[in-house]
């Protein structure tokens, strides 16, 4: 028998009625919600391993009572609107779950059973990567298409947004690929990057996703493929399809051969013979997964022979041959102190539980987020109740339910508008926002805007942080941007800690922000979800604040049409990065009046609107580098990052943060990163400092056309980088 590692069922929810043909309906009718959710909206309101146990509880009650069970069961649907449809080759299968050692033992018993006598249990046994399963199929050595798993049958083609996926060889070795392979897989995000993503959202004031597995789905089913290259994603492949010619005899075969192409597999991989050896793994697994970088909850179990996997079969739903052993997540019970409302930059007000300090994975957690008030109506979240907390992907811990049999007497539910209201906030919820915003910021608010708008990567005004931004509140001298341009020294002099020399320096900083690049003064007014190279992107492209500001949605989207001219339900982004969430946030934010105001003052005070000799007017259209985009890594010789930057997009170019398929040019200096190696992987052009300034010459507005300068294109302008 195999030592049990965990209780799994502890938090087991309550079965409902006895009846099983009410049950069966109920379970079939929440299950049918929870699948919405997840394959279709990528918006799921249980954990995973509670959809599980539904799932399990359904199928038991179905075994019991075989007379309910309909003639077939296919596994979940994430088709989606505008996205082509392909079939498999072969159908794509879901996986048996196991939850207790028994399980794994009734696995073990029916393989047994289905294979010869006497036949070795050979295993192998890997993470199961909580993702989103794909289908890639190379023909003759060249990737032809990507699918999601759709219904099993027929999937969804996301081979354009694969450009989320640089590092992808997209081109099997010549000589050793077959005609057709189709490779099975999983597309994830790491623990990091949705980390960065969320902390990038905290700070425009938006609620976080809630775990990588979704945010990975929900981003490669962008329709948008230039929003879905903004965010990094990871894929292993871990199976196959279909193989023709067939090359392989077993799954380590496979792996090898996959290693050979350079495509990615997964890192934990053991041989196991026999149940008492793969259950060893399954439980070394367990300890390592908290130290992998992507969210695992489970380990596969497979057959290794591909032979012996014929033999064993498959149902409609999932084979016989493998099986997913779901670890339990790890999940505490807490007190609810209280709900805070924690107010963003940008006004947006998120409820986070404060909790009895508890122990959860090795951390003490006090804090989580409730999202936002819906959540805490749907959940029924009051104060003072006994929750249960999870890490949901075991990074961020979240509020999974309240217990209500553990409530105490005189608990009432959660009014927000109450409490809004109760802290004297005056705030409101815009019709289809999830989040209540403030409509008169606080001090706090006032201060953290006046010093994003004054730092670095905003106008720039030197020594006013978030000190001086608050003092300047707190003594009324300037709540607004544009109470800085009618400060005289005198009132800066009367600032706590300001003498003469450093209050002349102060007015002097604030004046000189008047003449920043348009770009700047558009990521200073803190319009939620631009960030300064979206900021960037709106001065390249609308050249003045005015024009920006009176910006309609067709001035963002561009309806796509059909090949006959008929309109498609998908659109396409007219602005790269500037997708429908972007555009939506800046029709929100300048339709409000009192904006308007800022932006009257603001001009009133001589600030840059773009609409004089504007230094970040567009390089003429039809130069080199107009519309090319670069990509800078390690450090340069003598030009600084900035400087680089500033070089090439006076030149036309644009800088992105990572590469991606669409990157024209990597910049690579000393120490580079793992940018160097994916743009060598892609083919894309690397140059050192040399070849980018040879390049900026020879595109120069005033350059000749017969002007040496070398080109990345050109050999001479890479023969002094060393890979
Ligand atoms: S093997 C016939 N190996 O989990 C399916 N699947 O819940 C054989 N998954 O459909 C799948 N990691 O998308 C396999 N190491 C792994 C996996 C894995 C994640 C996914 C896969 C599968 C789903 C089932």
């Amino acid at each position: 028998m195999f030592a049990p590692m965990s209780d799994a069922t502890a938090n087991r929810p309550p079965s409902g009625g006895t009846d099983p043909v009410r049950r069966i309906a109920a379970l079939r009718a929440e299950l049918a919600r929870h699948d919405i959710l997840y394959y279709k909206q990528a918006a799921p309101v249980i954990s995973d391993f509670e959809y599980d146990l539904l799932r399990h509880e359904l199928n038991d009650l179905l075994a019991r009572h075989p007379a309910l069970a309909p003639a077939t069961e296919t596994p979940g649907d994430d088709r989606a609107e505008g996205f082509a449809k392909a079939r498999h080759h072969t159908p794509m299968l879901s996986l048996d779950n196991a939850y207790h050692p028994a399980q794994f033992a009734t696995f073990i018993t029916r393989i047994q059973k289905l294979l010869p006598p006497g036949e070795p249990l050979h295993f192998v046994v890997e993470p199961k990567i909580d993702g989103l399963a794909v289908s890639l199929v190379y023909e003759h050595g060249q990737l032809a298409r990507a699918l999601t798993r759709g219904n099993g049958a027929t999937g969804d083609d996301i081979t354009r947004n694969l450009a989320a996926l640089p590092a992808l060889p997209r081109q099997l070795p010549s000589g050793e690929s077959p005609a057709t392979i189709e490779l099975r897989g999983e597309i994830y995000m790491t623990n990091a990057e949705f980390l960065r993503i969320n902390t990038a959202r905290a700070d425009t004031g938006e609620s976080p996703y809630a775990n990588p597995r979704n945010l990975a789905a929900g981003t490669i089913k962008l329709l948008d493929p230039a929003e879905a290259a903004a965010r990094r994603l990871e894929i292993v492949l871990h199976g196959i399809g279909h193989c023709d010619p067939p090359l392989f005899a077993t799954l380590g075969e496979f792996r090898q051969a996959l290693q050979r192409w350079r495509l990615p597999t997964v890192e934990f991989f053991q041989h196991a013979t026999g149940a008492d050896a793969a259950w060893a793994a399954i439980a070394q697994l367990d300890t390592l997964r908290h130290t992998l970088a992507y969210p695992t909850d489970g380990a596969v179990v497979k057959l290794d022979s591909l032979r012996a996997q014929t033999l064993a079969g498959a149902n409609s739903k999932f084979p016989h041959w493998a099986i997913a052993y779901k670890y339990a997540p790890a999940q505490a019970q807490t007190r609810l102190r209280a709900i805070t409302l924690q107010v963003g930059r940008t006004g947006a007000l998120t409820p986070v539980a404060e909790l009895e300090p508890v122990e959860l994975a090795g951390t003490t957690i006090t804090r989580a987020t409730l999202h936002n008030a819906d959540e805490i109506a749907r959940k029924d979240i009051r104060e003072n109740d006994t929750v249960l907390i999870e890490k949901a992907g075991e990074i961020i811990p979240r509020v999974l339910r309240s217990l209500p049999e553990k409530r105490p007497p005189g608990t009432t539910p959660f009014d927000f508008a109450h409490r809004v209201a109760e802290l004297g906030l005056e705030a409101v919820r815009p019709p289809g926002d999830a989040h209540w915003r403030l409509t008169a910021p606080t001090p706090a608010q006032h201060a953290r805007h006046l010093a994003h708008y004054a730092s670095k990567h905003c106008l720039d005004i030197e020594n006013l942080g978030p000190a001086v931004a608050q003092a300047l509140v707190h003594t009324a001298l300037a709540t607004s941007p544009a109470d800085l341009y009618t400060l005289t020294r005198e009132q800066l002099l009367s600032l706590e800690g300001f003498a003469e020399k450093s209050a002349a320096q102060l007015h002097t900083a604030i004046a000189d922000s008047k003449h920043r690049e348009l770009w700047r003064l558009i990521h200073a007014l803190g319009i939620p979800n631009i960030g300064g190279q979206t900021a960037k992107d709106l001065a390249r492209h609308f050249h003045t604040l005015d024009r920006l500001a009176n910006a309609t949605l067709a001035d963002y989207r561009r309806k796509q049409r059909g090949k006959k001219g008929q309109e498609l339900t998908s659109e396409e982004s007219i602005i790269a990065g500037v997708g429908p969430v972007v555009a939506q946030s800046l029709l929100t934010w300048f339709s409000n009046p009192a904006h308007h105001e800022l932006l009257r003052r603001l001009r009133t005070a001589g600030l840059n609107f773009g609409d004089k000799n504007a230094p970040e007017s567009p390089a003429p259209a039809g130069t080199p580098l107009s519309e090319k985009t670069f990509v800078l890594t390690g450090t340069l010789p003598s030009l600084g990052r900035e400087d680089a930057r500033a070089l090439i997009e006076a030149a036309g170019g644009r800088v992105a943060d990572s590469v991606s398929a669409r990157t024209h040019y990597l910049v690579a200096g000393q120490n580079p990163g793992s940018k160097l190696a994916k743009a060598s992987t892609l083919g894309i052009p690397i140059l050192d400092e040399n070849a980018l300034r040879a390049l900026l010459n020879a595109t120069a507005p005033d350059a000749t056309a017969d002007q040496p300068g070398a080109t990345a294109d050109q050999p001479g302008a890479q023969q002094e980088f060393t890979l």
